[in-house]
């Protein structure tokens, strides 16, 4: 049987993993900063991570839904806390798409439409309604195309505005990033998630924040939402909250409330998936990883910016993106190849920083040496180049 080829991947194969490292099977180090995709949020293979989930395991790691499993409220109590959500209520999955889709599903039970309004670059899952709200068409499949989806572009208060006041009483709903990931790392303006915020007050539509990648800490504060001073009914999140265990879920405000069977789940919720979420919270507490990522990151930021050649920086706290011009095609390649750093990228052109919350200012220094020689050399190369075709 051969592997389904849905990735160009690097050969490289990961055996070992530590904080913001990784070692390949040859002995190589690698400083990670890309934290497997967003994923990594307190570390790889983090002792106290890795404790909680082998005597979770020693004890019971699966058992389904029609019992009471209390990890899941501990989880619950954990979240509302360090999210300033204690009056939410958690609905557990296994991934960032499945968080959406239900957080979709939901909005659309409650208020009983069916338009979603999306915004131009938004990435919010590969699954049916997820993929739908997701503006990239090469993988919307035709089973998934649908009327219910409307694209705005992204940060257009008038558009917005303008959308509402035509169409106000049929919006369901409307998702947006706090910070695009995959669309750049494009930071949806304070008052245009207030604007969100106050149109779906005023015409009953749902907001949700989809915070799979931009929460859970990663920007400074819980979820990058938060940065408006505005709160969403719905906030989906995945990929930091296992540290790599497959968990998601979302957190629904008081306002809507739950009928049985409306959603439901195999794995969500699981004793073993609880077991490592529950360990990030605490060891996000307990290292006060949130103020980390924004100290790390603002110190990240103010540094890449005195790089010449290094276009757009932005972002905020660990999730950060800048341009890069065409002479600087092969930064990301030589990075990895040159410099043992994986870092991430949205196409076409820009570089993506995604690294655990842990990241020390002295990694922070090694990436930017790396990145400034191989920027200069990269730039210098392309110099002579032109010099020799010019003579
Ligand atoms: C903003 C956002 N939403 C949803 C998803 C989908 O998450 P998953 O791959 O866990 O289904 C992603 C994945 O990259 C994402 O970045």
């Amino acid at each position: 049987m051969t592997l389904f080829d849905v990735y160009p991947i690097n050969n490289i194969n990961i055996v070992k993993a530590h904080g913001s490292y990784v070692w390949d099977d040859k002995g190589v180090e690698y400083l990670d900063m890309y934290g497997g995709h967003a994923v990594i949020s307190i570390g790889h293979t983090n002792e106290h991570w890795v404790k909680r989930i082998e005597d979770q395991l020693e004890k019971i790691a699966f058992y389904s839904n029609s019992v009471k499993i209390p990890l899941q409220q501990e989880l619950a109590d954990k979240l509302g806390k360090t999210s300033g959500k204690e009056n939410y209520q958690l609905f557990l999955c296994n991934s960032g798409a499945e968080a959406n889709e239900n957080a979709l599903k939901l909005a659309s039970f409650h208020n009983a439409r069916k338009k979603i309004i999306a915004f131009s670059k938004a990435f919010h899952g590969r699954t049916s309604l997820a993929v739908s709200a997701t503006d990239n068409p090469s993988i919307i499949a035709p089973v998934n195309e649908t009327e219910n989806v409307v694209f705005l572009p992204f940060n257009d208060e008038e558009a917005l505005k303008n959308y509402f006041k035509k169409n106000g009483d049929q919006v369901c709903a409307v998702i947006v990033e706090g910070i695009q990931g995959v669309g750049g790392i494009r930071v949806a303006s304070s008052s245009f998630l207030q604007l969100i915020r106050k149109l779906c007050t005023e015409y009953g539509a749902v907001f949700i924040a989809d915070s799979v990648q931009c929460g859970y800490g990663r920007t400074g504060k819980f979820y990058s939402h938060d940065y408006a001073g505005i709160e969403a009914d719905i906030y989906s999140m995945a990929k930091g909250m296992g540290n790599g265990f497959p968990v998601g879920g979302i957190s629904i405000s008081p306002e809507i409330a739950p009928k049985h069977f409306m959603l439901g789940t195999t794995f969500g919720g699981n004793h073993l998936a609880c077991a490592a979420a529950i360990a990030v919270l605490e060891v996000m507490e307990k290292e006060d990883l949130m103020k980390n990522a924004e100290e790390v990151g603002t110190y990240l930021i103010q540094e890449i910016k005195k790089i010449d050649g290094l276009k757009n920086v932005r972002g905020k706290g660990l999730m950060i993106g800048f341009d890069v011009s065409d002479e600087l095609k092969d930064l990301k390649k030589n990075l990895l190849y040159k410099h043992k750093i994986f870092t991430g990228e949205a196409k076409p052109n820009v570089i993506r920083l995604l690294p655990s919350l842990t990241l020390t200012k002295n990694d922070a220094d090694k990436f930017l040496t790396a990145l400034q020689q191989e920027v200069s050399f990269l730039l210098r190369t392309k110099e002579r180049a032109s010099q020799s075709s010019a003579v």
